[in-house]
């Protein structure tokens, strides 16, 4: 049984007043789902004292060393912190992050203790030359390390072009490409079937119920919905119904 996972990631979004709504998220009765937020750093210890998983946005490939502005694994876990996020759309674009990158930051998450969120997703243009499937291949080849376990990993299908946009894939699209990464993964690993599989991209209250139905979809990374417990505590009771 894999356990469901609501995963919010704040980006760079929240001061310490944030902090309320964080004790709110994690004050909640999440039913047996795992909770998990990815606040900015300036708040990682802090929220890492609450009852759930607290985890970086990002980690360097190095345990240490002159990367000014950067911040190590080990450095996330000196926190409390218990995952990271790896490979977001947006570090891909703004910082240029590639697969071989992503790897090497998802192989020091593992030194450090941390299990890595993975994500993957194609652009819009990549999705209308129905280069969505190739693409989502390649980047888990290259991103996912060899090394990777169901225990170590988590994957979040988060298309590009839903991010932020309220613009959600249709069920069928969601389930082709859950089923894709779900089959590559049991090809690939031999615990292949137990990695947790998140879609992310505008996921909000109203359309959690139908997307959590959807099969191989083990829980979701959600953005600007994850800020206020009001809109987040909803997306985690409709996971733990499904
Ligand atoms: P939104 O939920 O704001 O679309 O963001 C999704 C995301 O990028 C989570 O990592």
């Amino acid at each position: 049984m894999r356990r469901k996972l609501a995963a919010g990631n704040w980006k760079m979004n929240g001061l310490a007043a944030a902090m309320t709504q964080a004790a709110a998220i994690a004050a909640h009765d999440a039913n047996g789902v795992d909770v998990l937020i990815c606040p900015p750093t300036t708040l990682l210890a802090q929220m890492a004292n609450l009852p759930m998983s607290v985890g970086g946005q990002d980690c360097h490939a190095n345990t240490s060393g002159a990367h000014t502005g950067d911040i190590s694994a080990d450095q996330l876990a000196d926190t409390g912190a218990t995952y990271t996020l790896t490979g977001h759309s947006e570090r891909r674009t703004d910082h240029a992050e590639t697969d071989a990158m992503i790897n090497a930051k998802t192989t020091a998450a593992y030194a450090a203790n941390l299990t890595a969120v993975v994500c993957i997703g194609e652009t819009l243009s990549e999705r209308e030359t129905n280069k969505t499937l190739t693409v989502i291949e390649t980047q888990l080849a290259g991103s996912v390390p060899d090394t990777a376990t169901a225990a170590n990993t988590v994957i979040a299908y988060e298309p590009v072009w839903a991010i932020g946009t309220g613009k959600v894939p249709t069920n069928d699209q969601i389930a082709q490409v859950h089923a894709h990464i779900r089959a590559r993964l049991t090809e690939r690993f031999t615990d292949g079937a137990d990695f947790r599989v998140l879609y992310g991209g505008s996921v909000k209250a109203s359309n959690a119920t139908e997307i959590f139905a959807i099969p191989d979809v083990d829980g979701a990374l959600v953005g600007g919905a994850s800020l206020k417990a009001a809109d987040f505590i909803p997306i985690i009771t409709a996971l733990a119904a499904s």
